[in-house]
């Protein structure tokens, strides 16, 4: 999405296009004038922006070089040849962009741009389970800080989470730290998954399991559940629901299509109903309704992921500006997270 307009009225006018139906015309005037110079300082620094489909719509439609889901911003950030990487998303996703990019400046422009699940899992925590499931391997979704990535063999995103799985052969895994993603793809490669608890198991107890979760949560995903389902397909027969597969899994089956942020988008995009309900975060609404204007987006209610909402156009351009908010990743660590990273990338 490389943004090519030259002037500040050239860039009101494209966003304009694309965002009148969405957000108020003197909000969108001032973030424009906001969004130009940020491209203009982008491009006097060799710097790239990157930015998740849950950005909020004048920003995702107008700074990033890239937009995706998380996996596909990482295959980006792993190609890029900015000398700076600006990543509008959330701290797990610009720690991997550090990752796959040691000699580069990442910023993220808010400090307080956490994440629910990253914040549910310590190193420490995988390292016990490790040490009580001695030779199963660890799949760790992105969303997790880089050190609990650095005790991983491989990483997953929801993109590629039954893949990644299914590349480990048919013997048990340790599946961290979404409880509902590790229902969902434990359901779809037709595992049998436990959740252990604190205390250990008794000396020559035999568990049965495929899979061992963890029960972190996605703080905006949980929200969503079968009755508010229900009660929008009575009033809209015809309404096509789509789930992130952070959602329980029995909201998933309740839906008729699961899957990363991306794969919701080309949903919408190819199938030809006249209305959709997204079970994710809100913005992302907004985004696909700019982007197909004949289809009716229903919304729920307005699930904002608080971490992705501390990134505006006004953060951005001060993290340019400023070079801040600077992510590192201690080498040792790096080095070790990087192995899980890259090994996911290479199966896709
Ligand atoms: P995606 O990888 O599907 O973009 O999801 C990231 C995320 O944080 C969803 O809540
Ligand atoms: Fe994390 Fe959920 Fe926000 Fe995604 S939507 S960044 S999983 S808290």
């Amino acid at each position: 999405m490389q943004n090519t307009i030259e002037t500040a009225a050239g860039l009101f006018e494209k966003m304009q296009e694309k965002l009148s139906r969405v957000v108020p015309e003197f909000e969108l005037k001032y973030k424009a004038e906001l969004a130009y110079k940020i491209n203009q300082l982008k491009k006097k620094r060799n710097a790239v922006i990157l930015g998740h489909n849950y950005m909020e719509p004048a920003l995702y439609h107008s700074i990033p070089d890239f937009t995706g889901d998380s996996l596909e911003l990482c295959r980006k950030a792993a190609t890029t040849d900015a000398e700076i990487i600006v990543f509008c998303g959330v701290r797990f996703m610009a720690e991997t962009a550090k990752i796959l990019n040691p000699s580069k400046t990442v910023l993220i422009p808010s400090p307080r741009a956490g994440c629910s699940l990253a914040e549910s899992i310590t190193a420490a925590d995988v390292r016990e389970l490790k040490a009580r499931f001695p030779g199963v391997p660890v799949v760790t979704y992105v969303n997790t800080y880089a050190d609990v990535k650095a005790e991983s063999d491989i990483c997953c995103t929801s993109g590629n989470a039954a893949k990644v799985v299914e590349s480990l052969g048919s013997g048990p895994v340790i599946f961290l730290p979404d409880e509902f993603l590790a229902r969902n793809v434990a359901k779809e490669t037709g595992r049998h998954i436990i959740f252990p608890s604190r205390t250990p198991h008794r000396e020559g107890e035999e568990l049965d399991y495929q899979m061992v979760g963890w029960r972190g949560r996605c703080e905006v995903h949980e929200k969503f559940n079968v009755e508010d389902i229900a009660a929008v397909r009575r009033q809209f027969p015809d309404v096509v629901v789509l789930a992130h597969p952070e959602c329980s899994p029995e909201v998933v089956a309740a839906s008729d299509f699961s899957g990363s942020t991306a794969a919701m988008i080309a949903w919408v995009e190819k199938t030809k109903a006249p209305r959709y309900l997204l079970l994710t975060e809100c913005s992302m609404g907004d985004n696909i309704a700019a982007a197909n204007p004949r289809k009716e987006m229903l919304r729920l209610c307005s699930v904002r992921c608080p971490h992705m909402n501390e990134i505006t156009l006004e953060q951005t351009l001060a993290s340019l500006e400023q070079t801040r908010y600077v992510v590192d990743v201690p080498e040792e660590i790096r080095v070790r997270a990087f192995r899980a990273v890259q090994r996911m990338i290479e199966i896709g």
